[in-house]
């Protein structure tokens, strides 16, 4: 494939080092309150003190139910949300700090590619104009001949030809659409790319070529990814780790291998047990693990572990009252569970759960707390036999 031309960049970080380094990210949200008298009613705590680490060259996928938080960690790590508090340091730099035409500039090197390809390009412009008009924001077009050209290999490098470039958005499927939205991050040599959910809104068929594509330009082009996506399968496939978030938190963190292996989290057992597995045999064998409730709402978040009010290992102590920290049990594999060792050694084993409503925020006093169990919901399917 063609290489794109090079611009000056600050010196890389080797490959394996941390590109990304977040600590205690924070995002919360302020709920507001009142038509004449504005006030803030509480937090939506969307992302509430993520730490991880992105390596030079890997690819890490970010997984979880929906509404856990993903999309605003990856906004918050790009500064395109305002994140609460906590740290992002990108190839060294404190993002946090970074104000007008820093940010700006280091923009350039951080990309994002969305899951829906058509919302996020343009009707009314050509292609050309899409991938021109990166180029014109960050000082890179230089001369029509010169942005032609990388226009035109940039193209070649996503696998569209270079008549694209004088269509509209509406004439390509959605595959092809996905592969432009791709080439409008491409084409700034960024180092990073937060592909939020990019296959997710495509057909299975297509979703292959374009997890293909982005393995192939990772090698290419030396990109790292932060892959989000609720899709463990996809994660799997495109991921060299892979971190599990709920309810704001990261709860799981290990290689993809060791994860789908051996996870360790009681949440990780629980979605990982509901992905079908191939094998007849190996699949009516297995134990499936059902989550009593839906996931709580992150402007109220149960106190303690957050994943309490659903697990199916939860003890008597200290679940409901001290938030787990985010340990290494094993080299790479960090839990955030107070009896990650028991729940691996099987010392403890998995219960019913019943379904706890928690009082939503502004619904007066106590609010938040726990008001009532409501049923007994089964936590464990037996094996099938
Ligand atoms: N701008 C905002 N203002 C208030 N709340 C928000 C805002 N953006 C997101 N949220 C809330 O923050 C929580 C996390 O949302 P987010 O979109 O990050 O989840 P997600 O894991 O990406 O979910 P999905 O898989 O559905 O995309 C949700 O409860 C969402 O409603
Ligand atoms: S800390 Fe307790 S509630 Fe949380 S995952 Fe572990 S066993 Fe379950
Ligand atoms: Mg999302």
């Amino acid at each position: 494939m063609t290489a794109l031309p090079v611009s000056p960049a600050p010196a890389p970080s080797p490959a394996g080092e941390p590109l990304v380094d977040v600590r205690d990210l924070k995002v919360h949200f302020p709920i507001r309150r009142g038509v004449l008298i504005d006030r803030i009613a509480g937090y939506v705590y969307a992302v509430d003190g993520v730490s991880l680490q992105v390596r030079r060259g890997e690819t890490y996928g970010l997984v979880g139910e929906s509404g856990c938080g993903k999309t605003t960690f990856g906004r918050g790590l790009l500064r395109l949300v305002e994140p609460t508090g906590g740290s992002a340091m990108f190839d060294g730099t404190e993002l946090r700090s970074l104000k007008g035409e820093q940010l700006r500039r280091m923009r350039r090197r951080m990309q994002m590619i969305f899951q829906d390809p058509l919302s996020s390009l343009d009707p009314r412009q050509s292609i050309d104009s899409i991938l021109s008009e990166g180029l014109k924001a960050h000082d890179l077009y230089g001369s029509q001949e010169t942005a032609g050209k990388k226009l035109r290999e940039t193209l070649t490098a996503v696998g569209l030809p270079a008549s694209a470039l004088r269509k509209y958005p509406h004439e390509f499927s959605g595959g092809q659409r996905q592969r432009i939205g791709i080439a409008r991050a491409l084409i700034l040599q960024p180092d990073l790319i937060v592909a939020d959910e990019p296959v997710s809104a495509l057909d299975v068929s297509v979703q292959a070529q374009v997890i293909n594509l982005l393995d192939d330009l990772q090698v290419e082009f030396g990109l790292t990814y932060l892959v989000i996506a609720h899709d463990l399968a996809v994660v799997r496939h495109i991921s060299d780790r892979v971190g599990v978030m709920y309810l704001g938190g990261l709860v799981e963190e290990a290689s993809s291998d060791d994860l789908y292996a051996d996870p360790l989290h009681p949440y990780t057992r629980a979605l990982m047990s509901a992905v079908p597995v191939p094998d007849p045999e190996v699949e009516d064998a297995r134990q499936q693990i059902l989550l009593a409730g839906d996931l709580p709402s992150p402007a109220n978040p149960p106190a303690g572990c957050r994943f309490h009010t659903r697990c199916p290992w939860k003890q008597e102590t200290r679940c409901d009252t001290e938030r787990p920290e985010l340990r290494e049990l094993t080299p790479g594999h960090r839990v955030a569970c107070h009896w990650a060792e028991d729940v691996k050694a099987g010392k403890i084993r998995p219960h019913e759960v019943s379904v706890e409503l928690v009082r939503p925020s502004g619904a007066g006093p106590g609010d938040g707390r726990v008001t009532e169990t409501v049923a007994e919901v089964a936590g464990t399917l037996p094996p099938k036999s």
